[in-house]
C-alpha cells in the first residue's frame, strides 16, 4: 500500500510502500480517506513525543478517518505500530472506533478531533465547567487553543479569558469567542496582575494550558499568592501542552494556600478507549455547536511538501482518494 514512512528519527516522511497492515483480534481495519499532521503527530515522527512507541520505519498518525470493512464511516484512534493512519489502510482498536455523522465531513473531522480532544477531555471529564464559572486558554492562538475558546463557551463557560504572544491573532480569537486576550509579551507582573484581576471579577474555574513555562508561573502566581479570591472554590488548572517549556517552579505555599489543582490531560491520563469515546461526543456536536476550524486539504501524495510547511494557523490534512 502507499504511505508516508518514517524511515529515521529527525527526517520528514517519505511517501513511498509499506507492507499492508492485518487485524489482530480486537482491532478493526480501516481504509483511510483523510489523516491529520497535528503537534502531537509531527512529534512522535521525531520520536519525541513521550507517548513515542514506534521505532523507524513506521507509517506516522495515531488517528484518522476512514471506511470498515463493513464500510462504516468512523473516526478511528489507537492504531498499532508499525501502522499509522498516515496510509491507504491501518488498524485500530475496534473498541476506539467511532460512527461519524453524515454532515461532518471527513477532513473536518480528522483535523478536529485531536484539537478536540485537548479541551473536551478535560471539560467533560476531569474539569466540567461549574455554573458562573469562567475558563482561561494559555496559549489560545494556535488549532488546539482555537478549539478550546469555542467549546469551553459551547459547554457554558461564562466568560473565556484567552492568552497569546502574536497580537495581530486577537481579533480571531474574540470572533471565536473569547471575551477578553491578555498579551504574553508583558512583563511576568503584569500578566499575574491581569490573571488575579480577571479572577476577582470573574470566578476562574478552570485553566486549559497549552504552553507551560513563564506564563504558566505568571497565571499559577495570580490564581494563588496572599491576594488571591480566598475561599472554597478549587481551580482546576489542566495541563494540556508545553510549547513555551517542559517545566515550571511552583512554590509549595501556593498549592496551601489557594484552591489551585494541578492535573494534566492528554494520553496517559485517560485510556485510549475513553480518549475516542470523548473525541466521538466532540465529533458528534461539532456541526450543531457551530465549531469552526481551518484545514489545508493535499492528497497523501504530498506528504513532503505538506510536512515541510510546518504548524501553522491552519490544521495539515492529508486524503487518500
Ligand atoms: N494533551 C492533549 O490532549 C493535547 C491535544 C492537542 C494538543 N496538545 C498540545 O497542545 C499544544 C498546542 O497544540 P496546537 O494543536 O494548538 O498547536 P499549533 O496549532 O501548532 O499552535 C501552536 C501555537 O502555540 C503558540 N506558541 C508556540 N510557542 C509559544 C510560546 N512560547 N508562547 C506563546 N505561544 C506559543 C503559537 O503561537 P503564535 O501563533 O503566536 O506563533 C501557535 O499559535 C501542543 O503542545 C500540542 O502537543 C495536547
Amino acid at each position: 500500500m502507499k504511505a508516508a514512512i518514517v524511515r529515521e528519527f529527525g527526517r520528514p516522511p517519505e511517501y513511498g510502500d509499506f507492507g499492508d497492515p492485518r487485524p489482530d483480534p480486537g482491532e478493526t481495519l480501516v481504509s483511510v480517506t483523510a489523516a491529520a499532521v497535528s503537534p502531537l503527530v509531527r512529534a512522535r515522527a521525531f520520536g519525541a513525543h513521550y507517548s513515542s512507541d514506534a521505532a523507524p520505519p513506521f507509517v506516522p498518525g495515531i488517528d484518522g478517518v476512514g471506511r470498515t470493512a463493513a464500510g462504516q464511516r468512523v473516526y478511528f484512534l489507537a492504531t498499532r505500530p508499525p501502522f499509522g493512519s498516515l496510509a491507504e489502510r491501518s488498524v485500530a482498536e475496534t473498541r476506539s472506533c467511532q460512527p461519524l455523522p453524515d454532515d461532518l465531513d471527513d477532513t473536518t473531522a480528522a483535523a478536529a478531533a485531536n484539537p478536540g480532544m485537548s479541551c473536551w477531555i478535560p471539560l467533560t471529564r476531569h474539569a466540567p465547567i461549574r455554573p458562573g464559572e469562567a475558563v482561561l486558554v494559555n496559549g489560545a492562538t494556535g488549532v488546539a487553543g482555537r478549539m478550546a475558546i469555542q467549546v469551553a463557551k459551547y459547554l457554558g463557560a461564562r466568560r473565556v479569558i484567552a492568552t497569546g504572544r502574536t497580537e495581530s491573532k486577537f481579533a480571531a480569537l474574540r470572533d471565536l469567542g473569547a471575551d477578553t486576550v491578555l498579551p504574553l509579551a508583558q512583563p511576568a507582573e503584569a500578566l499575574r496582575d491581569a490573571v488575579r484581576q480577571e479572577a476577582r471579577e470573574f470566578r476562574i474555574g478552570v485553566v486549559l494550558d497549552y504552553l507551560w513555562g513563564p506564563s504558566a508561573e505568571a497565571i499559577l502566581a495570580g490564581l494563588g499568592g496572599p491576594e488571591a479570591p480566598r475561599g472554597p472554590e478549587r481551580v482546576r488548572y489542566i495541563q494540556i501542552g508545553n510549547l513555551a517549556g517542559p517545566t515550571i517552579t511552583l512554590a509549595s505555599s501556593l498549592l496551601r494556600s489557594s484552591g489551585v489543582e494541578i492535573l494534566g490531560s492528554g494520553i496517559g491520563s485517560s485510556s485510549r478507549a475513553e480518549l475516542a469515546t470523548g473525541i466521538g461526543e466532540f465529533l458528534g456536536v461539532y456541526i450543531r455547536a457551530g465549531f469552526r476550524i481551518s484545514v489545508t486539504v493535499r492528497p497523501l501524495s504530498e506528504i513532503e511538501p505538506g510536512w515541510a510547511e510546518g504548524p501553522g494557523d491552519r490544521r495539515p490534512v492529508f486524503t487518500v482518494p
